[in-house]
């Protein structure tokens, strides 16, 4: 059985920047696995080379066998993006953005209708779904971004900093429903830096650092590495505080 994301020996730079060096990284199917790290880390420069927006210099990556850029077509079908940046068209309306990405998708008008039904109640959207995207709150957007990237049944979900800017409440509420996809199979990967909601989603966590990664563990290791009681917050700041290389 092959990995559901597995990446070797990433090499992506930019004039000037090595956003990525030699990142290797296995995630299992069903994993919800956390990518954490400061600004500038290389946390969006991965996800934009698993989801095929930017291209690798050298290295591995396939998601369930299939390569992202030979493969890409079938890569591509296999996730559900969350971008960190709002990118659909906010004077559309809420059902239409979802009806285009599933027609991109190859889902028929009957699929999509009950798919979109069921999305949108799920995340409390139901009501806006005839209202144009500018008019949603900040964290209604985002529970957008989310209901679209659903929209095909991918095995699984990127997040790239899905809960920026959402209240506590909603924010909660995002949580248990991630964990009921996770549940019934999806794999996610998730990026963030509110580090309790790492601490309380991923079983398995790694910490990138310029463009590497310097600690890969599953939650309950790297919170022994501060002693009893300690909070992810405080392992993250020491170990990406005291990394000089
Ligand atoms: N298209 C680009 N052209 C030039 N440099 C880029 C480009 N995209 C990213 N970079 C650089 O690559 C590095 C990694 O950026 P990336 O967006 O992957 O970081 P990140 O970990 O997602 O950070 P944040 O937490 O702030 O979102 C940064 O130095 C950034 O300036
Ligand atoms: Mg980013």
């Amino acid at each position: 059985m092959p990995s559901a994301i597995s990446i070797k020996d990433l090499v992506k730079e930019y004039p000037g920047v090595n956003a990525v060096r030699n990142l290797s990284l296995e995630i299992k199917e069903g994993e919800f696995f956390g990518l954490l790290g400061p600004n500038g880390a290389g946390k969006t420069t991965t996800l934009g080379i698993l989801t095929g927006l930017v291209n690798r210099d050298s290295g591995e990556v396939t998601l369930f066998g299939k390569d992202v850029e030979k493969n890409y077509v079938e890569a591509r079908r296999l996730i559900g993006l969350v971008p960190q940046e709002f990118n659909f068209d906010i004077f559309e309306k809420v059902y239409n953005i979802l009806d285009f990405n599933g027609g991109y998708f190859g889902l028929s008008k009957k699929e999509r209708a009950q798919r979109i039904e069921t999305i949108l109640k799920d995340l409390q959207l139901w009501e806006k779904r005839s209202t144009p995207a500018r008019f949603l709150s900040g964290g209604m957007k985002r529970k957008l971004m989310i209901a679209r990237a659903l929209i095909h049944h991918p095995k699984i979900l990127i997040l790239d900093e899905p809960t920026a800017g959402v209240d506590v409440e909603t924010r909660k509420s995002m949580w248990k429903y991630l964990q009921k996809l996770n549940k019934e199979g999806t794999t996610i990967l998730l990026t963030t830096h509110y580090l309790e909601e790492a601490e309380f989603l991923c079983e398995r966590i790694a910490i990138i650092n310029k463009g590497r990664i310097i600690k890969l563990d599953n939650k309950q290791n790297l919170l022994k590495l501060h002693g009893k009681d300690a909070k992810l917050e405080e392992v993250f700041t020491h170990l990406t505080t005291n990394d000089n290389q």
